[in-house]
């Protein structure tokens, strides 16, 4: 299939755009803090043609076609993800009549790899060419996030947007999430950055993600600070002394910050084991003082340090979905094959 099958006509433009996997700095983006993303070589294609007062999509992964016009609001579909962008741009003073679109993913859905950021990105970039807007990528990333907060309704941080929109294969984006500052860091030569799907679909996801920041800006609050980024590792001792779960909370968000800054100088000096270090740690944090993490991802983990590993931790929100790891080129068919033995639903990114 494609837009001229389904359409009848051949799309006037074409876009892509990448998901993302997290290598450090988990929940840190919605506390104006540090993130460490970097792409998928997996990619969500938009073809879209011109289209008066009308939003059209159809999704290939679906095998579904929808339509709705301008002024109907979200319908809680997936529709919802494209009619957000052209809603965004509308709302911000574009000249953006509607849209018929054709859209095929690579990236798995549901696995905290950013399929959604991945989808808006796309259709912005669609758009962008479609109606010649004179946006720039880090726009693009900002009108992203806000379709998906004030349209489609989930309040994410700018990490995912970003990565998609500015991540380059073969490096880290190391991203300042307060001042949209950013740099690329080689990833390290001769290491696989492996994905590993738990298969667990992730539950009460969004009811927990809003509970921790909610609790991140209470204890910011508490601790009298803008947000949690504004709060170093000295402050620790007052940090613990939160009422409880805050202190937990809030000493996740501090030294995970804190394991940001360090894992790109790690990067940087070429100092893999300290990385990986890094990430065991950003991992046993998310579990017990974070508590996003599940027994599957926590399994996964151990496994993937058993099987050559320099490190591992759940990637994404958490609460499900996948796990990521900085596995040896020359040891990835001796590590897929201990985690599929230890854990049999594993499915390899
Ligand atoms: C989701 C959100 C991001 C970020 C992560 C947790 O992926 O979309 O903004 O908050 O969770 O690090």
């Amino acid at each position: 299939m494609s837009f001229k099958d389904r359409f009848g006509a051949f799309s006037e433009t074409s876009a892509q755009a990448p998901g993302r996997v997290n290598l450090l700095g988990e929940h840190t983006d919605y506390n104006d803090g540090f993130v460490l993303p970097t792409p998928l070589p997996y990619f969500t294609y938009v073809e879209a043609d011109r289209l008066e007062g009308r939003i059209e999509g159809y999704a290939e992964n679906f095998g579904e076609t929808r339509s709705r016009s301008l002024d109907q609001g979200k319908q809680g579909d997936w529709l919802d993800y494209l009619a957000g962008c052209v809603w965004v741009l509308r709302t911000a003073g574009y000249q953006v009549p509607g849209g018929r679109f054709y859209v095929r993913s690579e990236v798995p859905m549901g696995a905290g790899l950013s399929s959604s950021a991945a989808l808006e990105v796309a259709t912005l970039r669609a758009l962008r060419a479609l109606y010649r807007l004179p946006l720039d990528d880090k726009q693009i990333a900002l009108l992203a996030q806000q379709a998906e907060a004030e349209y489609v309704g989930v309040r994410v941080g700018i990490m995912d947007q970003m990565a998609s929109s500015l991540g380059q294969p073969g490096q880290a984006l190391f991203l300042d999430t307060r001042t949209l500052d950013y740099q690329l860091v080689p990833l390290p030569a001769g290491y696989k950055v492996a994905v590993v799907d738990s298969a667990v679909p992730r539950r009460l996801a969004e009811a927990g993600y809003n509970e921790r920041r909610s609790q991140c800006e209470e204890a910011a609050r508490l601790l009298g600070v803008k947000a949690l980024r504004d709060v170093g590792l000295e402050r620790l001792n007052e940090v613990e002394a939160l009422p409880e779960p805050l202190g937990r909370r809030a000493r996740h968000v501090i030294t995970e910050n804190a394991r940001v800054l360090e894992g790109v100088t790690a990067l940087r000096s070429g100092d893999i084991r300290r990385f990986g270090e890094l990430m065991l740690a950003s991992h046993r944090s998310l579990r017990d003082d974070y508590e996003v993490s599940i027994p599957a991802l926590d399994r996964l983990v151990d496994l993937a340090m058993q099987n050559g590993a320099a490190g591992a931790r759940l990637t994404g929100a958490g609460f499900g979905g996948a796990i990521v790891a900085l596995v040896p080129e020359q040891e990835y068919e001796r590590f897929k094959a201990g985690l599929s033995r230890g854990y049999p639903q594993a499915r390899f990114v």
